[in-house]
């Protein structure tokens, strides 16, 4: 093997990674990610939005429906869904293994789809871009790869207390194989992770901090870059989870300087089964494969084995071609659009949505932070979130209800699920009050 776990002192290499990755370094910093936002803030037309999505046409239970959980995964656009059609239809074939026609157009078009998201992140270099199967799978990726090579027992990983658990469970595993010590940092009560708390327990053994630059439970928006400035302050290397972030804001992994930020494909208005990991090149450099297999050898005997160069070390097997295909088409959608307008539209839903709610008399939202993004969480006393949501169904209005993968957030609220609508670029104020009149309408059938 041509990796050696732990042989490179990744530590003595943060210096001139942060230099690398720093903002304002080298003339093209900041070119692409200004590029994406041309429309700033300035609103679009939802209705003609609303038309790109044909499942927002159908009926459910012979009502319209009101798709309030884009936080779950969110609905394609026309121009997603024909992107794989036309894909399989015109273009297929396995990558980077045939020397023929089909199979380099395939390869040009899965490239182009990592060329795409490094654009859309503000990577330096594409091959700091790796397809994963997930979000969840990009953080396993690092927690197998990073964590089992460079941390030891002892040594501390900083997560904080509204983390997915998607975040939760893979450095609990590291800490079951390696004994590395899991810190929390604890969140108040409106849901926010101060930063005082947070650095307090950044010390000498923090090889890590993961954390989310916004709760799916609560809609957190959490100052990431203030907090990954603490981290590397105190060496540590950090990992963003965008997964309900990238959606609703212009992400610049270089001006952020994180190490690592994941996110998922099918809460980018993209497919399921496709996720990205980012990792700053002398990371991932460093970093021992994660899955064995075809793809990510540059040869293999018996006796010894050499990797492939990045990004394909860590893409083993046959990856989701057409997925990647599609997720760059979502990506143009959203680049088309523009994030600014995005996140101004869902602001001003979220606000309508928190007036409106507010108003219903037993009803109380769950997370509260001043900086929010697209989630309301709530409960309603004396009603289980489950019947909550299937009165709201019976209407056609669609949300989740449970612990949404964070039990860690309902055990620090004393509770054991919310009701949680979630807005999307395509929800319109109708759907609010739609929302807003059902859950008056359960008010009403409940609580008496
Ligand atoms: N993580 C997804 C959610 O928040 C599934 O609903």
């Amino acid at each position: 093997m041509n990796t050696a776990p732990g042989a490179l002192q990744i530590w003595d290499v943060e210096k001139s990674v942060s230099k690398d990755n720093a903002p304002g370094v080298g003339e093209d910093d900041g070119a692409l990610f200004t590029e994406r936002q041309p429309h700033g803030d300035t609103p679009y037309d939802v209705e003609a939005i609303r038309a790109d999505f044909p499942i927002l046409h159908r009926l459910v239970r012979g009502r319209a429906l009101v798709y309030l959980d884009t936080a779950a995964s969110a609905q394609k656009p026309a121009q997603v869904i024909e992107a794989e059609r036309s894909f399989y239809a015109e273009d297929y074939a396995n990558i980077h293994r045939g020397l023929y026609f089909l199979s380099q157009r395939a390869s040009e078009r899965y490239e182009d789809a990592r060329r795409k998201v490094a654009a859309f992140l503000n990577a330096r270099h594409e091959h700091e871009i790796v397809f994963t199967r997930s979000a969840t799978e990009a953080i396993n990726l690092v927690a197998a790869s990073f964590g089992e090579a460079y941390l030891k027992e002892g040594d501390e990983v900083l997560i904080t207390g509204l983390e997915h658990h998607a975040n939760i469970v893979p450095w609990q595993m590291l800490r079951e194989k390696k004994g590395i010590v899991l810190k929390v940092a604890p969140i108040n009560n409106a849901g926010e992770v101060p930063l005082e708390d947070f650095s307090r327990l950044l010390g000498p053994r923090t090889r890590l901090a993961a954390f989310a630059q916004v709760s799916n439970a609560l809609g957190t928006v959490l100052p990431v870059a203030e907090m990954t400035r603490a981290a590397h302050a105190a060496g540590a290397k950090v990992l963003i989870d965008g997964t309900q972030s990238v959606v609703h804001m212009g992400i610049d992994v270089r001006a952020l300087d994180c190490d690592f930020f994941v996110f998922s494909g099918h809460k980018l208005y993209g497919p399921t089964g496709i996720g990205v990991l980012y990792g700053k090149e002398a990371l991932l450099d460093a970093m021992p494969p994660y899955q064995g297999g075809g793809d990510m050898i540059a040869s293999v005997t018996f006796d010894k084995t050499t990797f492939a160069p990045l990004p394909a070390k860590f893409e083993a097997g046959t990856p989701a071609i057409a997925q990647a295909v599609a997720l760059g088409a979502a990506i143009d959608y959203l680049t088309d659009l523009g994030l600014g307008r995005i996140g101004a539209h869902e602001a001003s839903l979220l606000g309508y949505a928190t007036q409106r709610l507010s108003a219903i008399k037993l009803l109380t939202i769950v997370g509260t932070a001043a900086h929010k993004a697209s989630v309301l969480s709530f409960i309603l006393d004396g009603v289980h979130p489950h019947d909550i949501a299937h009165v709201l169904d019976s209407r056609g209005v669609a949300v989740r209800a449970g612990h949404h993968c964070a039990q860690p957030v309902m055990a620090r609220f004393g509770v054991a699920a919310t009701t949680r609508a979630s807005f999307g670029l395509y929800n319109t104020s109708a759907e609010v009050d739609a929302l807003a009149e059902a859950l008056e309408r359960v008010e009403a059938v409940f609580v008496r």
